[in-house]
């Protein structure tokens, strides 16, 4: 069997034809390391009103560089997965700015915006992967965002990402698993398969918002290392949200402790205390 028809047989449809892509706005290629310099995401005093009028964020401001990864902590409820949403366009933030490599994206709209955004991806608790469908076409779709055509739009992978897609799947271990159906992954596995997924998305702001929240310890540590990886060899800057307070020392470059819709504290790694994490999870007087 030759590529096309083994990914015809793993349920993937082809756009045969090479069609002028959108600009690739991320840097990094499977197995190159290019580790950047800079700012990636700067958020800036951002203000989360939901329209039954709770206040979820009341001014967050943060930044991660290239090739940092920072850890999120806080309580249920203090806001950390609106943040993700607003960074990532899925919530509207009443008020400040969100920047992504050097541009505002409040001050982005159309097709410039959804330009601006595809560095940016998100992986959730949930890898969500399509499960009749294979691991290797599961990734593929990461990339369909870059693509612009009717084709696409059907969920057609162009030709041309799928030796990159099966580049991200060796670089997440799973490589041999390519032609397996998603639904027979364990929990672990299929979290690695949305971080290559994300990856075929080409990103350079990698948001994880509790990654590993389902997995057992060894499978939460191999995620974990995956997106250390990320940040130290290929120069992603990564955001992580755990509950998981001695992965998030383990593995973070800095640590960020929100609570009530605010940011406690934002410290180096190293010189957080305990009692100011578990500070974090003291009830607050109302
Ligand atoms: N769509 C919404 N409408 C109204 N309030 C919301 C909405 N989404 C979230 N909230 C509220 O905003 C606050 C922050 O929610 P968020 O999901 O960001 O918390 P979290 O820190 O991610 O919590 P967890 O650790 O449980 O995931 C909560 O009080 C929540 O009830
Ligand atoms: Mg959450």
């Amino acid at each position: 069997m030759n590529a096309m028809q083994q990914s015809m047989a793993d349920g993937m449809r082809f756009e045969p034809m090479a069609f002028p892509a959108f600009p690739e706005t991320g840097t990094r290629a499977p197995g190159n390391a290019s580790a950047g310099i800079g700012m990636r995401l700067a958020v800036r005093n951002l203000v989360m009103r939901y329209p039954n009028g709770h206040t979820a964020l009341d001014g967050v401001s943060l930044e991660v560089g290239a090739g940092e990864m920072v850890v999120i902590l806080g309580s249920n409820g203090c806001g950390k997965s609106t943040l993700m949403k607003c960074v990532v366009g899925l919530n509207h933030p009443t008020g400040g700015s969100v920047e992504v490599a050097g541009r505002d994206l409040a001050a982005l709209s159309g097709r410039a915006l959804r330009e601006a955004r595809m560095p940016i991806a998100l992986i959730s608790q949930h890898a969500n992967l399509v499960k009749r469908r294979s691991v290797l076409a599961n990734v593929c779709t990461g990339a369909l965002g870059r693509h612009r055509s009717l084709s696409t739009m059907l969920g057609c992978v162009p030709k041309s990402e799928i030796e990159p897609a099966r580049g991200f799947l060796d670089e997440v271990g799973l490589l041999h698993l390519a032609h397996q159906r998603a639904s027979t992954l364990s929990g672990g596995q299929a979290q690695r398969v949305a971080v290559a997924r994300a990856l075929a998305q080409r990103p350079q702001v990698v948001l994880a918002d509790e990654p590993v929240a389902s997995l057992d310890p060894e499978a939460a540590d191999d995620v974990m290392k995956l997106l250390r990886r990320l940040a130290t060899d290929d120069g992603l800057a990564v955001v992580a949200v755990l509950h998981q307070p001695e992965l998030a020392t383990r593995y973070a470059d800095r640590l960020i402790g929100m609570r009530g819709g605010h940011i406690e504290f934002d410290e180096r790694a190293s010189s957080v205390g305990m009692h100011q994490i578990s500070n974090l999870y003291v009830a607050q007087a109302s």
